[in-house]
């Protein structure tokens, strides 16, 4: 259901977010100032009018977006970044307290493309012309934000499909024209629980069957895959893009639904060994790509340095499996494997995925090493070992790692116990 929101006034975030608010009053004044007329569009309009928080702003303007953009960065303080060839800018407003706030403005423009997968050529256009130009009914209405006409600009009935919760394309070639579509189609239906219209459905599985898929660039796909993995909850945008075929269509080795089927043993990862929030992108990125070697995901050609090196430990984490099923491996011969320092944290959290996919064995010590092994620590401390008589310097560091693989495997347990292996341990003096 739609919220109670009327978008037939100017005062578009008056009572829910005076910070987007301010930043459309400024928008308004430049534009009439300009003699330019400026629409919001897109996501804030569609999310707006849903009641969901808005995040970023899309302005379209029919005129000069770059110099409007510079006027706004200019009486707001902001960062601006001007990309001529497509006329947009990008006003990225850090000011504001919490988290800034980032301003896209377009060139209000009408848009052709030269062959399947390209991006578009643009020309200057109208109101009309822009929100034709744009991927589903939803995503294609306006909020005038200049002018004395203040209502809704709806001519594709986006409306009436947000409150049917449906996603529907202007037009029957909208795939072909541009596949990753295909992808925010399935973001918009599991993140707001609608449904995607038969006939797009129809659409994409015809563009599908056409090969559309292979017209899209590696850094396009790595673009839409990062982003349905940086949704709220993932899965089920991951499933449904495996379901109509999306991650097939990229690489056949790509993950099937049995891949994210036993993912559901994920849920049974203990809290405190679950990857942190802000892991979470990184976490569903060695998911992504666990069915696939590396060779396979180089040959994808994203050209992301970051999921390469992810790649790399997926590698290095599903090598590891036969040795972490081993009889008799030690405590700290698992730790050994595991705490290897490496670049990235989401090496460790990664594991969370290997978790669900390991032999028993195996599964069984990487969660210890989860929830034990990894936090670990001898109970006495660097201070103490100068009191036993290790000499200051590395010989603490040294003494201090032998006593955590002591207590890990079980060779000491008490306080008492460390002390007298320290003194053991201590190397002759001269
Ligand atoms: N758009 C489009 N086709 C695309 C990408 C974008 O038509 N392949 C249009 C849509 O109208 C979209 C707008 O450009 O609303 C802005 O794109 P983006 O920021 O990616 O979309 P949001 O709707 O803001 O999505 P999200 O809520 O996921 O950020």
């Amino acid at each position: 259901m739609l919220a109670a929101s009327d978008a037939s006034t100017v005062g578009i975030f008056l009572d829910t977010d005076p910070r987007r608010q301010a930043v459309c009053d400024a928008v308004r004044r430049l534009a009439v100032d300009a003699g330019m007329a400026a629409y919001l569009v897109g996501g804030p309009v569609r999310d707006h009018l849903l009641g969901v928080p808005v995040k970023d702003l899309d302005v379209a303007v029919v005129g000069s977006a770059p110099s409007l953009a510079q006027k706004l960065a200019e009486v707001l303080g902001g960062q601006l970044k001007v990309h001529p060839k497509f006329r947009t800018a990008t006003v990225s407003l850090s000011q504001f307290p919490r988290r800034s706030i980032s301003v896209d403005l377009v060139t209000a423009r009408r848009e052709t493309y030269s062959r399947p997968g390209a991006l578009p050529d643009v020309e200057p256009g109208t109101i009309a012309d822009d929100l034709g130009r744009r991927d589903f009914t939803i995503n294609a209405m306006a909020i005038p934000l200049s002018g004395a006409d203040s209502d809704l600009v709806d001519p594709h009935s986006g409306r009436a499909d947000l409150e049917a919760g449906v996603i529907r394309t202007l037009h029957r070639d909208s795939f072909v024209d541009d596949p990753t579509r295909m992808f925010r189609a399935v973001r918009y239906e599991q993140r707001f629980g609608f449904r995607i219209d038969d006939a797009t459905l129809a659409d994409m599985q015809s563009a599908l069957a056409g090969g559309a898929m292979a017209t899209v660039s590696g850094p396009r796909i790595d673009n839409e895959l990062g982003r349905l993995i940086s949704e709220r909850h993932p899965l089920p945008g991951l499933r449904r893009a495996t379901e109509l075929g999306l991650l097939a269509a990229i690489h056949p080795a790509m993950p099937t639904m049995a891949h994210w089927d036993a993912l559901d043993g994920w849920s049974s990862v203990p809290p405190g060994a679950q990857p942190a929030d802000r892991e979470w992108p990184a976490t569903w990125d060695a998911a992504l790509f666990w069915t696939m070697t590396h060779d396979q995901v180089a040959s994808l050609a994203m050209k992301n340095p970051y999921r390469t090196r992810r790649c790399r430990y997926v590698d290095m984490l599903k090598e590891g499996m036969p040795m972490l099923s081993a009889d008799g491996l030690l405590p700290s011969e698992v730790c050994a494997f595991l705490d290897y320092p490496r670049p990235e944290a989401s090496a460790v959290y990664a594991l969370t995925v290997a978790l669900a996919f390991a032999e028993p064995v195996a599964a069984e010590r990487i969660r210890r090493y989860l929830t034990e092994w990894q936090d670990l620590q001898p109970h006495l401390r660097g201070s103490d070992l100068l009191e036993l008589g290790v000499p200051e310097g590395p010989a603490v560091g040294e003494a201090l790692k032998a006593l955590r693989k002591a207590r890990l495997d079980g060779v000491t347990r008490t306080r008492q116990d460390e002390g007298t292996f320290v003194l053991q341990w201590v190397p002759p003096s001269e």
